[in-house]
């Protein structure tokens, strides 16, 4: 039951937050509404309208998304679309804003369900709606048999961003099961022409940004690992046509609140007729609902615009701030930290720590994190994880030596965990050999030494809260790095019945939420860091109980830079963790300077990775230097818009990006140059979303701009006539900060 109430907390906080900084357009009151005449729902927000409504045959059919229309404009009765041949049932051509698996449906259903009897025929029709205070709820139940779906939508004022989700209650006598279940599907006007964004990659180069034509068929964006997964992130964006810039054109876009087996899929029909599905991942999907019981599906945020692929982007920024992430509204300026990972790796011990701690904090470093390897017999990766007890050989006093001294620094102290897994060579696993994920008599795949918990579980939910909640009790910490560093395997939970097991899906990251809620609720001033071996679980739905997260492994200043680009596609850079670590780097064997290194982290909430015992006085001096910057202008870059002015796709030489204040007396250039060749300059920057009136004043944080270059001028001039900014060479980066009075 826990679980429902939960969602419900997270609905409801969606819900209240309305004053936010990150307003774009006044809040409006009345979000939804009916047109009982024609029987048609509309929801207003932002710059968008949404518009739905029940036809002849008494399925809720998708009518219109896109930009927001004026108040008097209504739509007609909804008319279910004819069956144009006998291979093309009318249940099918008919766009319906959630689909049961029944009446000849052939493309993607939202709800697929087999009762005991062997029907498996579910044919859901509009029973009756509720409008709330930003939305509604639509009950539709099926034509026969007690089987009842709330489809909860609502818009946000402010973003134009609709979350839908469902609830599907069993209100026959009998248990049955369902085998797919969607958050929603999502219309687009017909078309031929969209061009699909989405992002890819694998451990170490997340954040991989593709694109393909929509044809006929289905293109499958999932992750079957149990958790988000660094190979699909749950986001989309859909361009009208090929013409859709970064800048200007139609964009339909969205994002998952799941932290499980997701999957979305983008279907064109033979009339081509594109509809978006997203929710659970139905792949290895069995919910067996007994009579009473509910499931809710995840939330699927969506969003539009026709200011181009930016404006999608700023849009979803926005949106998370304002909406996810904790805080209310006012999520906090992250603080510049250090961590210990790449500079020790295992090899922690009090006085290593208290040496790095020290010359972290002589730079401007406002937290200090000590990585893995702390507790337990954790020498490598191959023993310790579970043991959740100081180790008494590297901190013989226990941790209040370390955190006492970085308190006393006047920074505040973080650590690293991996709750959710166990080596087997652990006391854990030895009192607990069934208490990880299996199949009862097969082997267990192990990854990096280890198998995952299985956190659905209720023992094992307890036992993980009980260690945090004891660590943070016990200990003066301010920040956890939460990490999981491999996917499910033999997802077996042989404690359930052979029908109930694959609900470990849904129940495994329900319970890893419920967990962070009370943790959240009982340690109020902890914040949190979300990291998968990198950007391995980075979701809406992860977002709401963590305050930031870490990129990826891998921290080669190139290499982030067109990591970054793709990350903040689909989110804002305030949460995106970018840390200085030293050269060569391991991932490409890269040497870059220092300065350049600064700079790309500089772009989202800045760390410091580097083992400090190998820095030159000069180093030091640097870092002091750009920390210093950084703090001037964090508040722009981590809270701003965000604007990219010179993608680095397709191995392009130059690249760019530019943050604006939200009240726009600020903006943040950086510019990065890959390798200049055949002496061409850098091209010319037009620098974007500044108020046009006023006087900015520039001033490098690092590099030159052309001599020709005004002091200060207007944001018109600064965004027509543009900044010439002067490099040469090889890795080379600079930044710039334009300031009104
Ligand atoms: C993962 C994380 C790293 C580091 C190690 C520690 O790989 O992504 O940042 O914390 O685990 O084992």
């Amino acid at each position: 039951m826990q679980k429902f109430s939960l969602r419900l907390l997270s609905r409801a906080l969606f819900v209240s937050v309305l004053a936010s900084p990150f307003a774009a357009v006044a809040a409006d009151k009345t979000a939804a509404s009916f047109d009982a005449e024609h029987k048609v729902f509309r929801l207003d927000g932002g710059h968008v309208s949404y518009v739905f409504g029940v036809n002849e045959r008494g399925e809720l059919q998708s009518v219109y998304w896109g930009g927001r229309l004026q108040a008097g404009d209504r739509f007609p009765m909804t008319h279910s679309v004819k069956g144009h041949t006998t291979f093309e049932a009318t249940t099918s051509e008919t766009p319906q804003e959630y689909g049961g698996w029944g009446a000849g449906l052939q493309f993607e259903p939202a709800l697929k369900i087999t009762f005991p009897d062997g029907n498996r025929d579910l044919v859901l029709h509009y029973q009756s709606h509720k409008l709330t205070d930003n939305g509604v709820d639509i009950t539709l139940r099926d034509i026969q048999r007690d089987v009842r779906v709330v489809l909860h939508y609502s818009i946000d004022a402010n973003s134009g961003i609709v979350a839908r989700s469902a609830t599907i209650t069993n209100g026959t006598t009998e248990p049955f099961t369902i085998e797919q279940a969607a958050a929603a599907t999502f219309a687009l006007p017909r078309s031929t022409d969209y061009m699909l964004h989405y992002l890819t990659g694998r451990w170490s180069s997340e954040w991989q940004m593709n694109t393909r034509k929509i044809d006929q068929g289905e293109t499958v964006l999932e992750s079957r690992r149990g958790s988000t997964s660094h190979h699909n992130n749950p986001y989309f964006a859909i361009g009208r046509d090929a013409s859709v810039s970064e800048i200007a054109g139609d964009v339909w876009f969205g994002e998952m609140g799941w932290s499980g087996s997701w999957r979305m899929t983008i279907e064109q029909d033979s009339l081509h007729q594109v509809r978006i599905t997203g929710g659970y991942n139905p792949f290895d999907f069995a919910y067996k609902l007994a009579p009473g019981q509910s499931l809710e599906s995840p939330i699927f945020y969506v969003g539009y615009t026709s200011g181009g692929y930016g404006e999608a982007s700023r849009i979803l920024h926005r949106f998370q701030l304002a909406k996810i992430l904790p805080g209310n509204g006012h999520p906090k300026v992250r603080p510049v930290l250090y961590n210990s990972w790449e500079a020790t790796t295992f090899n922690v011990t009090e006085q290593g720590q208290i040496a790095l701690a020290e010359k972290a904090a002589s730079i401007g470093v406002e937290r200090f994190v000590m990585d893995d390897g702390w507790f337990g017999q954790r020498k490598n990766d191959h023993a310790g994880l579970g043991d959740w007890y100081v180790n008494k050989e590297k901190f013989p006093n226990g941790l209040k030596p370390l955190i006492d001294r970085v308190h006393g620094l006047g920074m505040q102290f973080g650590i690293w965990v991996e709750p959710e897994m166990v080596n087997p060579d652990s006391d854990l696993y030895r009192a607990h050999p069934d208490w990880v994920l299996h199949f009862k008599g097969r082997p267990r795949t192990e990854g990096r030494n280890q198998l995952t918990l299985n956190v659905a579980m209720p023992e094992v939910r307890d036992y993980i809260f009980k260690f945090m909640d004891d660590l943070l009790t016990k200990n003066d910490i301010q920040f956890i790095k939460w990490d999981y560093n491999r996917p499910f395997s033999e997802p077996g939970w042989e404690q359930m019945p052979p029908d109930e097991q694959k609900k470990v899906y849904v129940a495994f990251v329900d319970n890893l939420y419920s967990i962070f809620a009370e943790l959240r609720k009982k340690h109020p001033n902890v914040e949190f860091e979300s990291c998968s071996s990198g950007g391995g679980r980075v979701d809406l739905g992860i977002l709401r109980y963590t305050d930031q997260v870490w990129t990826s492994d891998n921290t080669d200043a190139y290499d982030r830079v067109i990591m970054q680009e793709g990350f903040t596609q689909a989110y804002t850079p305030g949460i995106m963790m970018a840390w200085t670590t030293d050269v060569p780097n391991g991932a490409e064997n890269r040497s870059v300077s220092l300065a350049y290194r600064f700079l790309v982290a500089m772009e989202g909430s800045l760390g410091v990775g580097d083992n400090l015992n190998k820095w030159k006085p000069e180093d030091f001096e640097l870092a002091k230097k750009m920390i210093a910057a950084y703090k001037d202008v964090r508040n722009t870059v981590q809270h701003g818009s965000l604007y990219r002015l010179a993608s680095v796709r397709d191995n392009a030489p130059y690249s760019a990006t530019e943050s604006v204040s939200i009240d726009r007396k600020q903006a943040v250039l950086f510019a990065y140059l890959h390798s200049s060749t055949l002496r061409y300059p850098y091209p010319r920057l037009f620098m974007q979303g500044l108020d046009p009136k006023a006087m900015y004043t520039i001033r490098p944080i690092y590099g030159k701009a052309d001599k020709a270059t005004p002091v200060t001028a207007s944001g018109d001039y600064w965004m027509h006539v543009g900044i010439d900014v002067q490099m040469k060479g090889d890795f080379q980066a600079s930044a710039f900060v334009f300031e009104t009075k």
